[in-house]
């Protein structure tokens, strides 16, 4: 096992400091937060004190001061006024930014402690449907996803991951039937390709059998009622039927492994477990929730009504959890899922990163679970939910003949433009290099874009933008990386060394304030369920970066060793850090580019 320390940002020394004291002030008045923030003229203000003030009825400035005199002596501030109508202006010493860092850097984790409760979080994500392409809504469930399980992972949270792919329904009786007359239909003409051009293969394969057995479904009606006994036949669990099906779940698994390979994203064979894992229980499922009344027959069917879930003639949507012809849908699928979940991985936290337009769905299925009482105070369920990716013209992203871009291709247009970039940049490498840059600046640009707008808005796909060198990008963030690591290449026999005695210029203050928020970040990304918050935050750790090099030479014969020596630690701290953030959000960061 790794040595870990966990280090107390700043922040939160501070943040204690003055709530002791203003405890002291005030004995009277419970416990008060001071409300700290990052400020522009000191390092922190406090804002607390006026709601306080308000509350005890006194002068906010003469509480101010008060406040500031019971803080017992310390060695991080520096400087303490108050200003205003009784805000707190604090600036810390330079030698406890640089201490702070100095353990941050002596630690695998950056000093970042592990949750203080860390519970079982099953994350359903990645999730494409069999026998069919997929789209951009499956990468944004798949890179959000992913950013989310390793950060929690990171944080302590036991994490299971679930791949609740859509491999059920009455589509797969036409296309077995299908297959079955045309037996031939899957087998492969180039089975020693490589792993990619399979996926692609097994994908066209799919793709034909689709159209073919649809367009004889539409046309012949005799081939239609084949296709139904099939269905029957599929639910039924006939041996040979089910054989076939699991030819359609093999093939599509083949192309998903190679789209997620080549999104640099591991996904474990075990964690798939398809809307077919959940089959044996779906009955009983309908069963426990018709005998406790959570379920009521309607028409036929079986629903769960809600009081603020109505059609647009205000007629009442139900979830419906059995049809009136007695097959199972999504929504039972969903429930039985929570049941194993819950009762079978002891979930304590449900997650769910799934598009924003099946949000009432999963309103309904909580709210069925939680009358079930499946869901209660120690377990809880969320959706993340996700806008949609919109084209350049901000419309849905589609195709000039209107249909649905694939993935794949999007990702390989990715990586042919960020080779490029990488081309024009480095002049020196060879071309298997410029290849693999070009996959790991590319694949990055198109997670990055993702990540970093909130989930829950829409954005545009915009590749130019996406591989640009300036502005909010993965390449940015990874150029400052490459940057910073060829600081390192250049100081010969300098080493990284803190030197808390120096005094900090202003651009190595920022850098330093911000490099010791990394673990609060990663502690508000992971309770949050919000990625964009670690994107911003390297985003700006970046761009202090970008000052901190124009303005602090590292490699400079006028600059003495000392200084030099603390400036290649910031450097060096700051290039680990943007590298294990960048990492926690699915994307690499090479030490050149
Ligand atoms: N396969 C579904 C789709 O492509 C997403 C599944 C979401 N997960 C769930 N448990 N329902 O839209």
């Amino acid at each position: 096992m790794p040595e870990t320390a966990s280090v107390h940002s700043l922040a939160s020394t501070l943040q204690q400091h003055l709530a002791d004291a203003l405890t002291a002030a005030l004995p009277d008045a419970g416990v008060a937060d001071p409300l700290l923030r990052r400020s522009d003229r000191a390092d922190f203000q406090a804002n607390g004190i006026l709601a306080l003030a308000k509350k005890t009825k006194s002068n906010p400035r003469d509480l101010a001061a008060q406040v500031t005199s019971a803080i017992p002596a310390n060695e991080l501030i520096k400087d303490i006024e108050v200003s205003g109508p009784g805000f707190l202006n604090i600036t810390l010493t330079d030698r406890a930014i640089t201490e702070t860092l100095a353990a941050r850097a002596a630690d695998d984790r950056l000093g970042v402690p592990y949750a203080e409760n860390p519970g079982t979080t099953v994350i359903d994500y990645a999730q494409p449907n069999v026998a069919k392409e997929m789209h951009v809504g499956h990468l944004r469930s798949a890179v959000i996803g992913d950013a989310m399980a390793k950060i929690m992972e990171f944080e302590g949270e036991k994490v299971v991951r679930r791949h609740h792919i859509g491999d059920w329904g009455t589509q797969f009786g036409m296309l077995i039937q299908y297959l079955t007359e045309h037996p031939t239909e899957l087998d492969h003409k180039n089975a020693d390709d490589a792993a990619d051009v399979d996926g692609e293969a097994a994908m066209s394969s799919l793709n034909r059998l689709y159209k073919a057995s649809r367009a004889l479904f539409d046309s012949d009606e005799e081939f239609k009622a084949r296709a139904r006994d099939r269905v029957v036949a599929l639910q039924a669990g006939d041996p040979e039927t089910l054989a076939l099906w699991q030819r359609f779940v093999d093939e599509s698994k083949i192309y998903f492994y190679s789209v997620f390979n080549k999104l640099d994203m591991e996904i474990d064979d075990p964690d798939i477990v398809g809307e077919s894992g959940y089959n044996a229980m779906l009955e009983e499922t309908c069963q426990i929730l018709e005998d406790s009344g959570v379920a009521v027959r309607s028409e036929g069917a079986l629903c769960v009504f809600f009081d603020d879930v109505k059609g647009p003639d205000g007629n009442p949507t139900p979830l419906i959890v059995k049809k009136t012809n007695g097959g199972y849908g999504y929504a039972a699928t969903d429930l039985s899922a929570i049941r194993d979940r819950v009762q079978n991985l002891k979930a304590t936290t449900l997650l769910y990163v799934v598009d924003a337009r099946q949000s009432l769905h999963f309103k309904m299925v909580f709210e069925t679970a939680r009358r079930a009482g499946w869901l209660n105070e120690d377990t809880k369920a969320v959706q993340l939910a996700f806008g949609t990716v919109l084209g350049k013209d901000g419309k849905p992203f589609k195709t000039r003949e209107g249909e649905t871009i694939r993935l794949v291709d999007l990702l390989d247009e990715a990586i042919e433009r960020a080779s490029a970039v990488v081309r024009e940049k480095a002049k020196d490498l060879t071309e298997a290099e410029i290849t693999e840059r070009g996959t790991q600046v590319g694949i990055g640009a198109v997670k990055y874009a993702d990540l970093s707008t909130s989930a829950n808005r829409d954005y545009k796909f915009d590749l130019d933008q996406m591989v640009s060198l300036t502005g909010d990008t993965s390449v940015y963030v990874q150029y400052m990386h490459a940057r910073s690591c060829s600081i390192k290449r250049k100081a010969g026999d300098l080493s990284p060394q803190p030197h808390p005695e120096l005094e900090l210029a202003p651009a190595e203050r920022a850098m330093g304030l911000h490099l010791d928020q990394f673990g609060t970040v990663l502690d508000e990304v992971s309770t949050e369920y919000a990625p964009h918050k670690l994107a911003a935050y390297l985003f700006q750790l970046s761009s202090l970066f970008a000052t901190f090099y124009d303005q602090c030479p590292v490699v400079k014969p006028e600059v003495p060793k000392d200084v030099a020596e603390n400036r290649l630690f910031l450097s060096d701290l700051t290039a680990r850090t943007l590298s294990q953030g960048m990492t926690l959000l699915g994307i690499r960061t090479p030490e050149r580019l």
